[in-house]
């Protein structure tokens, strides 16, 4: 068993979160300290937290930066930036932050400078891109590029995807699509609205080798083919990837890869050439602000004290609530509706990355490691899930994060989002107590059995806690930042719970077994139980 949960760092937490328990709740933290709201908020790469509605006080913090300084932060925070090999199952760096860090730095990997590579690979994504945008790139037939559909699953999906979408309205490209799923229902649908001839195909993978994307990446081969002829596919299919003999193997030529490396990992490579749907979008030059904002993210981790440092507070909150106050997931409420698809980034990064039970040693570990991860964007979820975290049986504690300023002329509609973000917090914190209740309805006429049935229905227990992550506007830089953040917390997080991160052996075993159902199913002898058997015979 491993020893952390015996450590004297961790047994502090445990004992200051019990006693806070029985003494106090987050909303009578408020009345006991008039800059409970200042000192509890930070600042960092332009964005601003406001972490006063969790549940804790000065000394949480302090006992929990104790916990973490235990864990050894600032060494694996160097051994990070320092492109040491931190994932030790696969003996690779997670130097994602090289891809974003300027022209002038110098970052190793194995006594490489890799900065060199990053930016003449961002070079060479950024004038393809042009050549696209402009027309000069052109289809077999000598027609320009319309459509750009990226073939990719997981993080050669999801961050390109989400990216895409919350800066949507930057958009000056050819349209963009995104096609993961094996479920041949969207590519053929896809397929029935393009034209070959002014279609480009991205094809993203780091193995080139998974599954879902090459059987899509084949069958838009064979839909091309149906019209065009070989010598076209290097006018409408790249590669994104690691791996060079794959792609060239598919038949797509090797002036048309755009390469990364294996000290990338998969849901942290956006900012790498698997970006290149993004910058086709939108174009280099706020690709490149979206990779300023993260950078100026990685300076904020890099340097700010840990009672200042967004990315270390928030991990430390999670563990906070996840291992001494219980609490049941993290909810993900974005009020902006471009940010629809950042639960689903996230629940890659947080949950691929931490959802471990064994430590770096191999050693089960005997607490609770990533809590499960899902949300939707306000207002849409308070008319959905929000039932459940006001008065729910279990504890969800929410991020809501806010775009200050809108990206529209419909002001008065702005106004009513912040006004439901914020209001929402606080009744969160606040509840409403049986006494506030009755009051209410006798106001309102009603008394005697109909008042004393309906009270307990509307009574709202609070001290439901929550952070609220201001951006200035959701542009590339604030954007760059927040996903920056968010990949700094599941750092910091693995550190405290003594995981790799940077490893997902949990999905393979599910890829392995489904060659062998593939295999069931072509009638092979192949050992498997008997439900799984059943669910064949009954499909064939
Ligand atoms: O789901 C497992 C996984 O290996 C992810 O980690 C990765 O992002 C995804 O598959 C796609 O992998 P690739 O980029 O190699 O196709």
């Amino acid at each position: 068993m491993s020893t952390l949960t015996q450590s004297r760092a961790w047994r502090a937490v445990e004992t200051h979160a019990r006693q806070l328990q029985q003494a106090s709740r987050i909303a009578g933290l408020f009345e006991q300290d008039a800059q409970r709201a200042q000192r509890f908020s930070a600042e960092g790469a332009g964005l601003y937290l406001d972490y006063s509605k969790q549940w804790l006080t000065p000394e949480s913090v302090e006992l929990l930066v104790r916990l973490a300084d235990q864990q050894g932060l600032a060494r694996w925070t160097d051994r990070l930036f320092g492109g040491e090999p931190v994932n030790s199952t696969e003996n690779r760096a997670a130097l994602h932050i090289a891809l974003r860090a300027p022209r002038t730095a110098v970052m190793f990997e194995q006594g490489r400078d890799v900065v060199p590579d990053v930016h003449g690979v961002l070079d060479r994504m950024g004038a393809f891109a042009q050549r696209v945008r402009s027309g000069e790139w052109q289809g077999h037939t000598g027609r320009a590029i319309t459509d750009v559909v990226n073939i990719g699953i997981g993080g050669s999906d999801l961050g390109p995807r989400m990216v895409c979408e919350a800066l949507k309205d930057l958009a000056d490209g050819p349209r963009m699509h995104f096609i993961a799923n094996v479920d041949g229902t969207p590519l053929a649908a896809l397929t029935r609205s393009l034209d070959p001839d002014t279609t480009l195909w991205i094809v993203t993978s780091k193995t080139f080798t998974t599954q879902e994307t090459m059987a899509n990446a084949q069958a838009a081969r064979r839909w091309f083919l149906e019209r065009g002829r070989e010598d076209g596919i290097a006018r409408h299919f790249v590669a994104v990837s690691t791996n060079r003999d794959e792609v060239g193997k598919f038949g797509i030529h090797p002036d048309n890869m755009f390469e990364f490396w294996d000290w990338v990992g998969g849901r942290y490579s956006l900012w790498s050439a698997v970006g290149l749907s993004i910058v086709v979008a939108i174009g280099a030059q706020r690709f490149g602000d979206l990779l300023a904002g993260a950078h100026a993210m990685d300076r904020h981790f890099r340097t700010a004290v840990p009672g200042q440092n967004l990315p270390v507070l928030m991990a430390l909150i999670g563990i906070w609530n996840t291992n001494f106050l219980n609490s049941a997931t993290q909810v993900i409420a974005p009020y902006a509706e471009r940010l629809c698809k950042l639960p689903a980034w996230l629940q890659q990064l947080e949950m691929e990355s931490n959802g471990k039970s064994v430590d770096r040693e191999g050693q089960p570990v005997d607490y609770r490691t990533t809590p499960a991860l899902w949300g939707d964007v306000g207002t849409n979820a308070q008319h959905a899930f929000f039932q459940m975290l006001h008065q729910g049986t279990a504890v969800h504690p929410v991020d809501f994060i806010l775009p200050a300023a809108p990206d529209h002329e419909l002001t008065d509609q702005h106004r009513m989002l912040m006004a439901n973000c914020f209001a929402q917090s606080a009744a969160l914190m606040r509840g409403k107590s049986a006494a506030e209740v009755r009051a209410e309805l006798v106001a309102r006429g009603m008394d005697g059995a109909e008042l004393e049935a309906a009270v307990p229905h509307r009574v709202f227990a609070g001290n439901r806690p929550s952070s609220t992550i201001l951006l200035p506007r959701l542009d590339p830089r604030s954007l760059g930042a927040l996903l920056a953040l968010y990949e700094h917390r599941a750092f910091v997080q693995s550190v405290v719970w003594n995981i790799n991160p940077f490893d997902q052996w949990g999905v393979e075993l599910g890829k392995q077994l489904a060659q062998s159902v593939l295999q069931a199913m072509d009638g092979q002898a192949v050992m498997l139980d008997g439900s799984t058997r059943q669910l064949i015979d009954r499909t064939r």
